[in-house]
């Protein structure tokens, strides 16, 4: 039985043949330059009047879906199949644009993929070398560790009682005196951040940062309509905390010790200075402190060993120490914050792999955690000389740094504003990559965050030997008339 429109259905007529014939089409039956039978033929055989057929060729021709020639009747368009593809497909790129999460920077979305191509070499990379992980002990380590049946379920919402016992044991070797009630286990310390985005805001809600913060180069916060302010810790910090707060919820976000990307380390009288300020107009801090434990110095007392008042929700990881592939990061803060956002990450993935909680529980209570450090700062600390010496050698004459005080990054000013956009691709086209200031604070053009971490040193040094010979000839261009 041939095919008919249903009389008496919700879907006009006009509809029903509309999607009749583009069916035919998709379905390859009627090919392109294909004639479809007479208006008088399918009013025919669709017992409809002739009008209804008129107007549903009407508008697949008004679509160019089909054309017709005068005299020789209506004909399958050449492009029909694309058409019909676009206007059945959701137009993803409307829900893309629309949707509430920014997208990373277009730098830092090159970043991401070049750092895949093995032959690019890495001077900005915030992340240790394989070279400098230590797999065989990790792997061997895996022997030792022992699971109970439930360890394989879901993680409890605040994550393995275990980790957060040690991890308790740990902080306080560190000065800062907590219970595993008020540590909240996250996957990295990215999720920390971006759990407080969703948990502790509400839209408009103001956080304040150094200029050239991490915090601008991923957009946790931004996504939700959170206020970003940079302030200057100078003497008139009160002040322009209050004015910049006006009447809205807020909080200071802060890498006190080896700051990414500049690689500042706070003196305590800094810290104290923040945390009564903050204290005062009671406004919270966040204190990210991954690179803390990689102080080639003595350890400065973190932010959150003055915390008498649950004012500072502190966060650790083990991604710079250890491994960032473990993804384990941790919270500590008062009870009622760590079970709102505890509550948040079991919405979002019930917990973190109960493996990489296992295996840190054991490096943290075997000690060697403690022992990998010490080795890891010494690799640290003659990849960092490495590269200095390289800046001295070479890069006197054009640019500043400081010498690092410890963790991954040299915080390079070029005395002239070569650092944009142009000069990011000029360096990527001879596979150079780097990390420019501008992806920390949009309007600084003099900075790059060296990495020493990432790179071996035979890379580090042609690397840095490309980038002076561009910085050179960018410079030069600029000085031309
Ligand atoms: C200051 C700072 N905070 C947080 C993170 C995220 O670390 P994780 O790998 O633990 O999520 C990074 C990573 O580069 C970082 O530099």
């Amino acid at each position: 039985m041939m095919w008919q429109p249903i009389k008496n259905s919700s879907i006009s007529l006009q509809r029903q043949i509309i999607h009749w014939i583009t069916d035919q089409i998709q379905s390859g039956d009627w090919g392109v330059g294909t004639k479809l039978p007479t208006q008088r033929q399918l009013a025919l055989q669709f017992n409809v009047n002739r009008s209804t057929i008129q107007q549903a060729l009407e508008e697949l021709k008004a679509d160019g879906i089909l054309n017709s020639t005068v005299g020789s009747g209506v004909f399958v368009a050449n492009n029909s199949w694309n058409l019909l593809a676009k206007k059945t497909q959701p137009n993803w790129q409307k829900y893309i644009e629309e949707s509430i999460h920014k997208p990373n920077y277009h730098t830092i979305q090159l970043i991401n993929e070049y750092e895949q191509v093995d032959s690019v070499v890495r001077l900005g990379t915030g992340e240790l070398s394989p070279t400098l992980l230590p797999v065989k002990k990790l792997q061997e380590s895996l022997r030792h560790l022992s699971f109970e049946d439930k360890d394989f379920g879901y993680s409890s919402p605040q994550g393995s009682l275990k980790l957060r016992q040690a991890l308790s044991y740990y902080l306080k070797k560190r000065g800062i005196t907590t219970s595993p009630e008020n540590i909240l286990i996250v996957s990295g310390a990215l999720q920390a951040l971006q759990l407080m985005a969703v948990g502790l805001f509400e839209t408009g809600s103001v956080v304040f940062q150094d200029h050239s913060s991490y915090l601008n180069s991923i957009h946790p916060f931004q996504s939700f309509g959170i206020q970003m302010k940079s302030v200057k810790r100078d003497e008139h910090l009160e002040q322009t905390l209050q004015t910049k707060k006006k009447n809205r919820q807020s909080i200071y976000y802060t890498v006190p010790t080896l700051n990414n990307p500049t690689g500042n380390v706070w003196t305590l009288d800094e810290k104290e200075n923040l945390y009564n300020t903050c204290k005062e107009l009671q406004i919270p801090i966040i204190e990210d402190d991954v690179y803390s434990e990689l102080l080639f110095e003595s350890p400065i007392p973190s932010i959150k060993s003055l915390d008498s008042s649950g004012q500072v929700l502190y966060i650790g990881s083990i991604s710079k120490t250890l491994s960032p592939g473990l993804r384990i990061g941790w919270v500590v803060g008062p009870t009622p914050v760590i079970n709102r956002l505890a509550d948040i990450k079991m919405q979002m993935d019930y917990g973190s792999s109960a493996v990489s909680q296992e295996l840190v529980t054991y490096w943290l209570t075997s000690g060697l955690y403690e022992n990998n450090l010490i080795e890891l700062k010494d690799h640290l600390m003659s990849r960092a000389k490495f590269v200095e010496n390289i800046l001295t050698e070479q890069f006197n004459s054009i640019a500043k740094w400081e010498s690092s005080r410890g963790g991954f990054y040299i915080w390079l000013r070029f005395n002239d504003p070569i650092v944009t956009k142009e000069f990011f691709l000029k360096l990527l086209k001879r596979k150079v990559l780097i990390n420019p200031g501008y992806i920390y604070d949009s309007e600084d053009a003099n900075h790059i965050r060296l990495s020493y971490s990432y790179a071996s040193l035979e890379d580090l040094k042609r690397g840095l030997i490309i980038l002076y010979e561009e910085s050179l000839s960018t410079i030069k261009n600029s000085c031309t008339p």
